[in-house]
């Protein structure tokens, strides 16, 4: 098989996230990638609150269309991300018109404006939704969003009744990063239960896959993986991506971040990858496919965060103009050999 999507056939779909290049289709050569190897598409950015409603009640559907038009025409797996989340959430959905903090009752109003509006727009043509998008800390703690800290954790309940009522045939997910933390899995679990025990239509967990070379272990991830099937929810790995650039110190000032030798040390590879270390990334990748392929009856869909290297937003975060090689093709859109090594193993 020369195809991802043809060799995970009945396994998983595979997907990829596409951002204003690709959907507008200036990065032609991306385009070839994508209807080739993937059958699923997710937006990197332009589903955001604050790229679909700027200001209160102005919609700008412009990019999010184009991305549905393109998918319903190659006959992809349509994804929606994601519609509450306390990044990329533009101001004035926390806010009245004098710069106070909203009301609760305000707060869901808004939340089930802007989730009625885009699940109604995209009903039947969406198949799943990242419904809530990172409302779980490490520990297991709620993340005191202004989500959480105004509504409280009805707001989870509330977004996914909100989806629900819009289009009763959409998959409706709960998405979340660091997974394979042992405090974040459990509260994770709790919180699905507890929807769950509510009635609430929960029907997949999303575990993003931003990886580094270290973390997480396979076999953390693993537990998590088959912790979540046991809700009876399908798990999607959202998300993957492997960083195998160093992590910047967090204890970081201004001075040292602007130091020559240590942006040069967080940056290390603007010539091209040593062979040890595309190696180091191959079998990473492969380790994890193999576990994919391993739980593929719990596991409806794995998707890349973006399809070459010279995409990625891991070039930009957490620090900027760095030169990372995270995705599965690279920057001449040739496919890595795990591409070939994913296929054989499939
Ligand atoms: C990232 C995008 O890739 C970047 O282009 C953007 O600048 C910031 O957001 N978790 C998520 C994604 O759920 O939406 C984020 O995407 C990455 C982390």
């Amino acid at each position: 098989s020369e195809s991802l999507k043809d060799a995970l056939a009945g396994k998983f779909f595979i997907g990829t996230a596409m951002n204003a290049p690709q959907i507008e289709g200036t990065d032609t050569a991306a385009i070839g990638v994508i209807t080739q190897h993937f059958n699923a598409i997710v937006a990197e950015n332009c589903m955001k609150s604050e790229e679909l409603q700027p200001e209160q009640g102005k919609f700008d559907f412009t990019l999010a269309d184009k991305m549905i038009e393109f998918g319903m025409q190659n006959n992809m797996h349509i994804i929606g991300h994601t519609l509450i989340w306390h990044s990329q959430a533009p101001k004035w959905f926390f806010t009245d018109a004098q710069g106070n903090e909203v009301s609760r009752d305000t707060l869901i109003e808004r939340m089930r404006t802007h989730i009625h509006t885009v699940v109604t727009r995209y009903k039947g043509r969406v198949k799943g939704w990242d419904v809530v998008n990172e409302a779980i800390e490490d520990d297991g703690s709620w993340r005191q969003s202004k989500f959480y800290k105004i509504v409280g954790e009805d707001f989870v309940r509330l977004a996914f009744e909100f989806a629900h009522e819009a289009d009763p045939d959409a998959e409706l997910y709960y998405n979340d990063y660091s997974m394979a933390h042992e405090g974040r899995r459990q509260g994770v679990i709790n919180m699905v239960k507890s929807l769950q025990q509510q009635g609430v239509k929960i029907h997949g967990i999303g575990m993003q896959g931003h990886m580094s070379m270290q973390f997480p272990e396979v076999s953390e991830f693993e537990k998590s993986l088959v912790a979540f099937a046991n809700l009876g929810v399908k798990v999607m790995i959202t998300e993957l991506d492997v960083s195998i650039l160093p992590s910047p110190r967090r204890d970081v000032g201004a001075d040292v971040a602007l130091n020559y030798d240590y942006q040069k040390e967080m940056n290390p590879y603007t010539e091209g990858l040593p062979d040890s270390i595309s190696s180091a990334l191959h079998q990473r990748y492969l380790d994890f496919f193999k576990l994919f392929i391993k739980h593929h009856d719990k596991i409806n869909r794995v998707t890349l965060w973006g399809v070459h290297d010279g995409q990625s937003w891991k070039n930009d975060w957490p620090m900027r103009g760095r030169t990372d090689y995270p995705l599965i093709f690279d920057r001449n859109y040739e496919p890595k050999p795990i591409v070939a090594a994913i296929i054989e193993e499939a």
